[in-house]
C-alpha cells in the first residue's frame, strides 16, 4: 500500500511488507517517545481527534504521538458535545472537520461509520475503532508488541502459537489482529470463548485460508496450554442488548497467577488491549499477575505511541525528515521503560 495520503480503515489494506515498513519506522521513533530527543517535524499540523465512544489509551496515545512530532491536537469527545447531537450527518461533519485538520482519528459505535466518514473527508482518516468491526492501529501495536516480546525468546512471528480469550464476537481488536496474523505463516491460533461469543465465521475463514491451524474451545485451561502468547479480552458489555446479558459471560474466563502457573508454559507472554475489567465480577486478567515479568500489557500500551507516531509520519509523508527536525531534550526525563 501507499501510506502517503491514505486513510487507515481496515487491516485488510495491509500487506506484510507494509507492516515491516511501519515497524521499522516505529523502531526509529523510540528516542522521541522515550524523551531522549524532540522533533518538530509536524510543526503547524493539526490532528482532529473525534472519539464518540469511551477511550483512554487510544485517544491519549494518538494525541501524544502527534504532540511528540510537534503537531497540535483539537478534540471532540462524546456525541453530546458535538453537532451530531443536533442531527448533523457524518458526511457534513467530515466535510467541516476536514477543513480544520490535516489528519483525523475517529472512534464511533457503528460498524462502517469511520469508512463512511472517510469517504467524505478531505484529509486522511484513521479508524480508532468502529463498533465491533475493526481497530487497525491496535492490531498493529499488538503485533509490534508480539514481535518485540518474541525477539527475547528466540521465537518468530511465523510459527507463532497464540490464544485469544474472551469476547471474540464483539471484540474489534481480535478481529483486526486475526486479519493481521493471516499475513504470516504456519500459526496455531486457539480461540477461547463461550460459544455465543465466538469469533465471527468470516474471520476464522480468513485464518484458515491463510493456512493456519485454528482451534476453538470454551475451556480456558486447554486453550492457553502450549502457546507463546495469551491475548485476553474484556467482555464488550456496551455491545450487548442489556447489562444482564453481559453478566452471563463476565468472569467466565479468569486468568490469574495460579491458572497461569498450572497451565501455561513458563515464558508465555500475557497481553490485553486494555482496559481490563478489574471489578469483582469480571477480572479476566487478575491483578495478582502484576509482578509476573511476562505480563506485557503496559509495554503493549507504551508501544501504542511508537506505532501511532509511525502511522502519522508515513501518512503525512515526513518519515525521512523526523531526525532533521530534532534536538536533544533539555528537561529532566528520567523514566523507566
Ligand atoms: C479496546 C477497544 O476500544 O476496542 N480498547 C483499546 O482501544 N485499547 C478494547 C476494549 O475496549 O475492550
Amino acid at each position: 500500500m501507499q501510506f502517503a495520503g491514505s486513510h487507515i480503515l481496515s487491516i485488510s489494506q495491509f500487506e506484510r511488507a507494509d507492516v515491516e515498513q511501519l515497524f521499522t519506522v516505529a523502531d526509529a521513533m523510540r528516542p522521541y517517545a522515550h524523551r531522549e530527543r524532540i522533533t518538530r517535524v509536524l510543526n503547524g499540523a493539526i490532528l482532529g481527534s473525534m472519539f464518540f465512544e469511551p477511550s483512554t489509551r487510544t485517544r491519549i496515545s494518538f494525541g501524544s504521538a502527534f504532540n511528540l512530532l510537534g503537531g497540535e491536537v483539537r478534540e471532540t469527545t462524546g456525541f453530546e458535545h458535538s453537532a451530531i447531537a443536533k442531527g448533523e450527518s457524518l458526511y457534513d461533519t467530515a466535510r467541516v472537520l476536514s477543513g480544520y485538520s490535516d489528519i483525523i482519528v475517529m472512534r464511533h459505535p457503528d460498524d462502517g461509520s469511520v469508512s463512511e466518514f472517510a469517504a467524505a473527508s478531505r484529509v486522511p482518516v484513521i479508524n480508532g475503532g468502529d463498533g465491533a468491526n475493526e481497530h487497525p492501529s491496535q492490531a498493529l501495536l499488538d503485533l509490534y508488541t508480539i514481535r518485540s516480546e518474541l525477539a527475547g525468546r528466540q521465537r518468530a512471528l511465523d510459527g507463532l502459537r497464540i490464544a485469544m480469550v474472551g469476547d471474540l464476537r464483539f471484540g474489534r481488536t481480535v478481529h483486526s489482529l486475526s486479519k493481521l496474523l493471516s499475513l504470516f505463516q504456519g500459526l496455531r491460533i486457539s480461540l477461547v470463548s463461550p460459544e455465543a461469543l465466538s469469533m465471527p465465521e468470516a474471520v476464522v475463514e480468513t485464518l484458515r485460508e491463510a493456512g493456519h491451524e485454528v482451534l476453538e474451545t470454551d475451556v480456558l485451561e486447554t486453550g492457553i496450554a502450549d502457546v507463546d502468547i495469551v491475548y485476553s479480552t474484556r467482555i464488550q458489555e456496551e455491545r450487548f442488548a442489556s447489562p444482564e446479558e453481559a453478566d452471563l459471560y463476565r468472569g467466565r474466563f479468569r486468568l490469574n497467577q495460579s491458572v497461569y502457573t498450572a497451565n501455561c508454559e513458563p515464558n508465555t507472554v500475557i497481553m490485553h488491549p486494555l482496559p481490563r475489567d478489574s471489578r469483582e465480577g469480571a477480572r479476566e486478567l487478575d491483578i495478582d499477575l502484576n509482578d509476573n515479568p511476562n505480563l506485557a500489557i503496559f509495554r503493549q500500551s507504551d508501544n501504542g505511541v511508537l506505532v501511532r507516531m509511525a502511522l502519522f509520519v508515513l501518512i503525512l509523508d515526513v518519515a525521512d525528515q523526523v531526525d532533521q527536525h530534532s534536538v536533544p531534550v533539555n528537561w529532566y526525563t528520567e523514566r523507566r521503560f
